[in-house]
């Protein structure tokens, strides 16, 4: 039999199947209340070639492998306009700079303020950007009345508490959390460095933050960000790997690791995509976090953009500002952007990276009837839908034991509701 008729045998069984499931009279279970939020996968993961329309900006160019395209934002540069202009347009994920870290959200024990970090929240999600939440567990940036903690059960408690409360306030509006960043020493050793979570809570405070960071919400990624662990060979990135092997074959929760990406001139070491390969292969996604480049020259921010188009779980990219004049590294013009909020060499290298063409479109007439616009143009950079648990669920009755159902149809005729849908037991579908 070729495949074809293969196809169509199946088919024909499964119109029977469906028919005879209808009969069988599946019921309807519960709709969770708790609503995730689930998020496309790559295109490229999944085997499907992406789609080769050219899109103008770059979250909507990534959004075409699946990908998303992000900046670092400050909530208190939102209302100039130059800069709000650019984020609208370029970006489908937004990062609050500083506004998540503890020193801002948790300044004295147990009073939260997420003001600043709402009005990041708030508006990228109502103009269908996702954010990515950074930070929750950091030696930097950190009160003084943390560091001086002196007890590791006052501080286990002290950060559960801190992830919990802030992981709840932000619940489903989070893709992604940075739960734990900068963990790990510089230089040779491999080891973490020393902090007050360290120096009290020894190595499983790691673990035990990514735990309490699951339990808060299941539906956020979890990720551990850091800096120099893109080069495969550096005793830094060896150790941030043994240590996300060693929970992956554990099962202590973590989603991604995250790549901060802040180049010299050179860019990204040679090794970078094996690299992110490597992590891939331990089953998270990676993720190019903070990325910045000293004078930002086109091939180091083209290869790093290629490093992530090559690697299927690279989900997305971040730049860590909009304008030259943003960067925490302001006198090394390392963004995309200049001051002007004109678009530099390297954003049109970027794009090109991502798939696009921006000498094409230069001279395309946007208004013409008659130009070849790119039906992808007009479609949304990036979609978001809510998640309720399951809907429907098999019903064994005395002769049909069931294991399974797929592909639910749901009619209503005749003041019934009927459910179709293919079922599956141990003798086949
Ligand atoms: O909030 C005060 C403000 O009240 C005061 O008026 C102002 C005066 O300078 O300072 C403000 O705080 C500054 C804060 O940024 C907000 O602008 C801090 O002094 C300054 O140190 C802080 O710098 C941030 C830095 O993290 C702190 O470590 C940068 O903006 C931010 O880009 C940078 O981001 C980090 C990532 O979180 C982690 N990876 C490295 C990356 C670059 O350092």
């Amino acid at each position: 039999m070729n495949l074809h008729e293969r196809r169509e045998r199946h088919e024909r069984r499964s119109r029977r199947n469906l028919r005879r499931a209808s009969a069988l009279g599946l019921i309807a279970a519960g709709v969770m209340a708790v609503a995730g939020t689930a998020t496309a996968v790559p295109a490229s993961a999944s085997g499907s070639a992406p789609s080769s329309a050219k899109a103008s900006t770059l979250g909507a160019q990534a959004a075409q492998s699946g990908r998303y395209f992000g900046a670092a934002v400050a909530a208190g540069k939102l209302g100039d306009s130059t800069y709000s202009t650019i984020l609208d347009r370029e970006f489908n994920m937004v990062t609050p700079e500083n506004e998540m870290k503890w020193d801002t959200t948790e300044r004295s024990r147990g009073s939260f303020n997420f003001g600043p970090a709402d009005q990041i929240v708030n508006r990228a999600l109502s103009r269908g950007q996702r954010v990515r939440g950074h930070t929750l567990v950091w030696h930097s940036q950190l009160p003084g009345w943390v560091s001086s903690i002196g007890d590791a059960n006052t501080l286990r408690s002290v950060m559960n508490n801190h992830i919990t409360t802030q992981m709840a306030h932000y619940k489903g509006k989070v893709y992604a959390w940075d739960v734990v960043n900068e963990a790990f020493a510089d230089g040779g050793s491999g080891q973490h460095r020393p902090s007050v979570f360290q120096n009290l809570l020894g190595d499983g405070f790691i673990e035990q933050a990514f735990r309490t960071a699951r339990s808060a919400d299941p539906a956020a990624k979890l990720c551990y960000n850091d800096y120099n662990i893109e080069n495969w060979s550096d005793a830094k990135t060896q150790g941030v790997y043994r240590m996300v092997r060693d929970f992956t074959s554990r099962g202590v929760p973590i989603d991604c690791v995250g790549f901060q990406a802040h180049f010299g001139t050179g860019g990204p070491p040679a090794s970078f995509q094996t690299t992110l390969a490597n992590f891939a292969a331990l089953g998270v996604d990676v993720q190019i976090t903070e990325l910045d480049i000293a004078q930002a020259p086109t091939t180091a921010y083209a290869n790093t953009v290629k490093a992530c188009m090559n690697v299927a779980r690279c989900a997305g990219i971040t730049v860590w500002g909009i304008r030259d004049t943003d960067s925490w590294r302001a006198g090394e013009n390392p963004l995309l952007f200049n001051g002007s909020g004109n678009k530099k060499p390297a954003y049109n290298a970027t794009l090109t990276a991502l798939g696009g063409t921006p000498a094409a479109r230069a001279t395309a007439s946007p208004a013409s009837p008659a130009s070849s616009a790119s039906p992808a143009a007009s479609l949304p950079s990036s979609f978001r839908w809510s998640s309720s648990g399951s809907l429907i669920a098999p019903k064994s009755d005395a002769t049909h034991n069931i294991a399974g159902l797929k592909d639910p149809t749901v009619v209503y005729h005749n003041g019934k509701w009927h459910v179709f849908a293919s079922v599956a037991s141990s003798s086949g579908y």
